[in-house]
């Protein structure tokens, strides 16, 4: 299959690059898109034959439920059998936004989207081109993130062709996404909203509309917990060389760093390091490294995450040393991401 790949302006879009982008939609084909989080790898979410598609590009397990995305609030109620209060809550301060809410489905969402759950995960995307695509298409589209299943996201059309290049219909490329860390995951089928995946909408923000919100207890990454995200339990966003998260606070972090680097170096290994500004300026000059930003600047460290994770592919390393940030803010989901693709080989300080 040759992918087709359309172009256009990230606040004004070319309608009829759109338009065609809706229909092959419609015709239940595979078409990736831009969102203010990360790219999405678009299906008829209605459809079980355009959805069974995604698992296969991926090559997601089944059991691991994909997000709706809707175009207007009102879409949801044909999805799910009742709006709890506190979900109303969050839909009317945080949607349009990075944030997906998990209700009880009704029977018209597809067994495939929920991977055999009796819910279904609904989001209402910021971005103007996910909205217009998903308004053209007429139907809620279906879309986990559209990297190879493992990988870490895509930030940028680049991104989704290096892992699914020939294995998709098309993609929409509108440059790279805002946040650059995936939408927050909040269930609100439990007596008290219960936070499944840090993202987008901080837990602080949650939490001023809430009053109470649970925390998965699978978040903190003990191996006893199952997550009730399906998604959360796999390895993911892994880079392709092992990589060593550390986590304290700075200097000290950046001592730490130099110390590590400085052994796998005399060791005779190719060493990578994502860092902050700060502390990249105190790193011999054979490291091969990526600076997120500022330490500053958690907002910076999230746009440029999955970009930095995925650098190393062409460059190969033979261990990448990672620093970590404060887990305020946006910080909670880059530390849960950085975590995860670190396989929770962490060095505190
Ligand atoms: O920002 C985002 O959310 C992006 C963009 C494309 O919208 N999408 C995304 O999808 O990150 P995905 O499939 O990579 O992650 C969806 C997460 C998974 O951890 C999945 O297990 C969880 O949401 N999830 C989906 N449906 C669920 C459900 N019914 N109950 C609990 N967790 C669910
Ligand atoms: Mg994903």
């Amino acid at each position: 299959m040759k992918t087709k790949y359309f172009k256009v302006h990230k606040e004004e879009p070319d309608l009829q690059s759109l338009q065609q982008a809706a229909e092959l939609l419609r015709q239940g084909k595979l078409v990736a898109f831009p969102t203010e989080t990360v790219y999405g790898l678009g299906a008829n979410g209605l459809d079980a034959e355009a959805v069974a598609k995604i698992y296969q590009a991926k090559g997601r397990p089944s059991d691991n439920p994909l997000i709706l995305h809707i175009a207007h609030p009102q879409e949801l109620n044909q999805l799910v059998t009742e709006i709890p209060a506190n979900a109303q809550a969050l839909i009317d301060k945080y949607w349009p936004g990075p944030l997906t809410v998990v209700f009880k489905r009704t029977s018209i969402v597809p067994d495939i989207v929920s991977g055999g759950l009796d819910t279904v995960a609904v989001r209402l995307p910021a971005s103007k081109i996910a909205r217009e695509l998903i308004a053209l298409a007429g139907v809620p589209i279906a879309a986990p993130s559209a990297n190879t299943s493992g990988r870490p996201s895509p930030t940028s059309a680049e991104g989704v062709l290096a892992d699914l290049d020939g294995r998709i219909e098309a993609v929409i490329d509108a440059g790279d996404c805002d946040i650059g860390v995936e939408s927050t995951v909040v269930d609100c089928t439990t007596p008290v909203p219960t936070l499944l995946r840090p993202g987008g909408i901080t837990l602080e923000m949650l939490m001023e509309t809430l009053g109470e919100v649970e925390i998965d207890p699978a978040l903190g990454g003990g191996e006893d917990y199952i997550p009730r995200a399906p998604g959360m339990k796999y390895t993911h966003y892994a880079p392709l060389a092992p990589m060593v998260l550390f986590e304290g606070p700075y200097p000290r972090i950046a001592e730490l760093i130099l110390q590590e680097v400085k052994s796998a170096l005399a060791a005779g290994r190719k060493v990578g390091a994502i860092v902050s500004a700060e502390t990249a300026e105190t790193l011999p000059a054979n490291v091969a490294t990526v600076i997120y930003g500022s330490r500053e600047r958690t907002d910076e460290f999230a746009a440029n995450l999955y970009t930095a994770l995925r650098s190393y592919d062409e460059h190969p390393v033979d261990i990448i040393f990672a620093e970590g940030i404060a887990e305020d803010g946006l910080g909670l989901a880059v530390m849960n991401r950085l975590r995860k693709a670190s396989g929770y080989q962490i060095i505190k300080g």
